[in-house]
């Protein structure tokens, strides 16, 4: 008999509980939703978009970020404190403290505004604007969300050939230490 009781009380609570929950995410949820106008919704697409992004980034794009823009921007320097090695990198901008790219919109986008010469700085800095080509599929590439594989260097190893250092671990290896008596060979 005891054991009926607490089921209803448990469901009371519960419910109690999920109100609770709902009103408060509610709250809090709202004004976040109202608030920044610039963090739009993502387009019901994203999904297919950032497929073909990532896409046009591997065969295009990453090619003309590491030729035309890496050098000043993450690579030997960082100018303006503007690292584009990576999309955190990227969204996040450098000193003017304004994201590079607005994931799907190229036209909101500074970095295409300086690309297409449409706003200064121009870029890439002291050096000829890119091909029509090259512009188009950086717009394309933003419209679609502007995805990266993968960063556009890797920063965990250099290209230079490391000098080969023996540990005590490696000079513990079984080949490494010296024969055991028993074994030695006899002139
Ligand atoms: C020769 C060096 C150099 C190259 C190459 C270069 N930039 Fe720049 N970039 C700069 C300098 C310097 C600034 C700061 C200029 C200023 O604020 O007047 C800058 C600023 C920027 C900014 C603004 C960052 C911020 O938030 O303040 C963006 C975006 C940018 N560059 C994008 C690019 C892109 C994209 C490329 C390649 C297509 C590129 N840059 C190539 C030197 C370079």
């Amino acid at each position: 008999m005891h054991n009926r009781q607490p089921i209803p009380s448990c469901w009371d609570q519960r419910l109690a509980g999920m109100a609770l929950v709902m009103a408060l995410c509610a709250a809090g949820a709202w004004p976040l939703a109202a608030a920044p106008p610039e963090k739009s919704p993502l387009p019901p697409d994203h999904a297919e978009k950032l497929a073909k992004g990532q896409e046009l980034f591997s065969q295009q794009v990453r090619k003309v970020l590491i030729d035309q823009c890496v050098r000043c921007h993450g690579g030997e320097k960082t100018k303006a404190d503007f690292d584009l090695t990576t999309r955190d990198g990227l969204l996040r901008g450098g000193n003017s403290k304004k994201p590079a790219v607005v994931p799907f919109k190229a036209k909101e986008s500074r970095l295409y505004l300086f690309v297409t010469h449409q706003e200064k700085p121009h870029m890439p800095s002291q050096a000829d604007k890119l091909s029509d080509a090259q512009i188009a599929s950086i717009e394309k590439w933003i419209d679609f969300g502007a995805p990266y594989d993968k960063p556009l260097i890797d920063k965990g190893t250099t290209t230079a050939k490391k000098p080969l250092i023996v540990t005590d671990e490696d000079r513990n290896f079984w080949s490494f230490r010296p024969l055991p008596r028993s074994v030695e060979f006899r002139g």
